[in-house]
């Protein structure tokens, strides 16, 4: 191989590896045990020579990897996931690299994920199971593990991109739940669909669906009996769910993130859980992960699963494809690969990712 390409992660499937050696690369998979890299050990396996990377979303990638990367002669990065908060992507373009993510196949696992939070929440399968592995079910009752209905009951989408509006869709085909939204961009396609559906409803003689874009996302926390969270990770969307905000929300609402742990302050979120003991949430993610805030371990009222959102095997095949994709794109100079999902650097703070 002409060109050395190093992932700092064995990855599902065998397609990419196909990919990188079948196109003149040498490729180098970390064999490092322990589960998150410091920069020491990638700068380590950067070493002086290397095109290009793929990483993880739990690496922190700034200007000391990609300057080293630069030196090693790089010109390519990937991070395997559709979020890229964990990279500085102007220090990576003023190095002379490429970032790119991997939109678009994980779009319907993860909303299928969240969609699974929000049935678990409100239906509290969790508590549930554990009770009855507990062996502490002695017999039907008629108050035993009461959660929410949701046919009729509004879900709350705060960032409608590709996610937030299969997420939607989803609840709405399946559950026959009104919709409302907030996000910054119109979500044309998903508005028409919801009409649509409740066009189709109505004709067969049943309650129509409805949908509202919401003029501040205080509107959605205020309406919605289920709220799922949606956005990108930045400056704009950090503690997005604070101890205001969650005073407004419904006292049994449902509170669901797959995005990314720091949009919620989950320190309030905890005190919020214990004061309010039919509120429920569904956690993918979380602030300081791995770990979580003291206390939320204990609480009844929270299903929490260990960021697998994006975790079916289609997926995740299909993740570590993009990746060898963007970097074989850039190692090779487009066209000749397409169209690699290179990333842009935010414009300022106010501005959001083009999807
Ligand atoms: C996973 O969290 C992703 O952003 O793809
Ligand atoms: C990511 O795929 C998004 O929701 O825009």
């Amino acid at each position: 191989g002409k060109y050395r390409v190093v992932s700092t992660k064995s990855m599902p499937g065998t397609r990419w590896i196909r990919l990188l050696t079948d196109n003149d690369c040498r490729l180098e998979i970390c064999t490092e045990q322990k589960t998150i890299l410091s920069v020491d050990d990638i700068l380590a396996l950067i070493g002086d020579r290397c095109d290009g990377v793929i990483g993880q979303l739990t690496e922190d990638w700034g200007d000391v990897l990609f300057s080293a990367l630069k030196r090693a002669g790089g010109t390519a990065f990937s991070n395997m996931a559709v979020g890229y908060n964990n990279v500085d992507v102007e220090a990576a373009n003023r190095n002379g690299i490429a970032v790119g993510n991997t939109p678009g196949v994980l779009t319907e696992t993860t909303a299928e994920l969240a969609a699974s939070l929000t049935l678990s929440a409100a239906r509290r399968i969790v508590e549930a199971d554990q009770f009855m592995r507990a062996g502490l079910y002695d017999g039907w009752l008629p108050h035993l593990f009461v959660g929410n209905l949701l046919k009729g009951q509004t879900v709350g989408v705060i960032g409608a991109g590709r996610i937030g509006s299969a997420y939607a869709r989803m609840m709405i085909e399946g559950f026959k739940m009104n919709l409302i939204y907030y996000d910054l961009y119109q979500a044309t396609r998903l508005e028409k669909f919801v009409t649509a559906y409740g066009q189709f409803l109505k004709a067969n003689g049943e309650e129509p669906v409805t949908w509202k874009r919401a003029a501040t996302m205080e509107d959605v926390l205020r309406e919605a009996d289920v709220i799922s969270l949606h956005p990108v990770l930045d400056k704009t969307t950090y503690h997005l769910i604070n101890p205001e905000r969650l005073a407004i929300m419904k006292k049994e609402a449902v509170l669901v993130n797959a995005s990314r742990g720091p949009v919620i302050d989950e320190v309030a979120l905890v005190e919020h859980l214990k004061a309010n003991p039919m509120f429920r949430v569904g956690l993918d993610v979380f602030e300081d992960e791995p770990y979580m805030k003291p206390g939320l371990a204990d609480m009844k009222n929270a299903v929490v699963v260990p960021h697998i959102a994006s975790a079916s095997k289609w997926t995740r095949e299909g993740m570590a494809t993009l990746t060898a994709l963007n970097v074989l794109g850039k190692i090779k100079g487009y066209p000749v690969w397409g169209n690699p999902n290179q990333v842009e650097p935010f414009l300022d703070e106010n501005s959001t990712p083009p999807r």
